[in-house]
């Protein structure tokens, strides 16, 4: 058996709520200004095209895809293996992640973003896992805190899979090994 899908812990009423918010925040935040908003594949692809529709600024979006993770276990290698095509010199960025775990990998985006001189940057997640945290990184927008499980669904996957679930899973594990 291996993993199963144990209960819902985010329905699909309050991820609407939480972009909603999320959108109503940033507006008001860049208010006059243009965003960048840079989408980390691929579990930010579901809450970046609700975000992006909930915050009322003009705007252009990238995308970036960046290896870190092997199965449940955060490895804390970050690879890019797609980068942005857009210029961020001077531009407001609006990084997109679908959580923050150990903040390693976003750490390490933070840094590689700031090298190419902005005018700004800012994080925003779907979720934080914030007992997971191993370093400590500036989240300036965050949807909602999840309990330090494996969850899925909303973009988020387990080896690939789960990501078109409507709303938040968690995944538990009955220790049988799916190998
Ligand atoms: P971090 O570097 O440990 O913060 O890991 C960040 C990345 O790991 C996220 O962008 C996700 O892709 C993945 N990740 C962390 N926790 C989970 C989870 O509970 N479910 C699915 N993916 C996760
Ligand atoms: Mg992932």
């Amino acid at each position: 058996m291996g993993k199963y899908i144990q209960s819902t812990l985010i329905s699909v009423a309050e991820l609407k709520e939480m972009t909603t918010r999320l959108g109503q925040q940033i507006t008001a935040d860049y208010q006059d200004k243009e965003l960048v908003m840079v989408g980390i594949l691929r579990g930010s692809v579901v809450f970046m095209t609700d975000l992006m529709r909930a915050i009322n600024l003009p705007m252009v979006i990238d995308f970036m895809s960046v290896s870190s993770y092997q199965g449940t276990k955060s490895s804390g290698v970050v690879r890019i293996i797609k980068d942005i095509d857009v210029d961020i010199t001077d531009k407001h960025v609006l990084l997109v992640e679908d959580i923050v775990d150990t903040g390693l990998t976003l750490d390490y985006l933070r840094k590689i973003i700031m090298e190419r001189k902005p005018a700004s940057l800012a994080v925003c997640t779907a979720f934080d896992k914030r007992a997971a945290r191993k370093i400590e990184v500036p989240v300036e927008y965050v949807g909602l805190q999840v309990p330090n499980a494996f969850v899925v669904g909303y973009g988020l996957d387990y080896q690939q899979h789960y990501r078109n679930l409507p709303d938040l899973e968690i995944l538990a594990d009955d220790g049988v090994d799916d190998e």
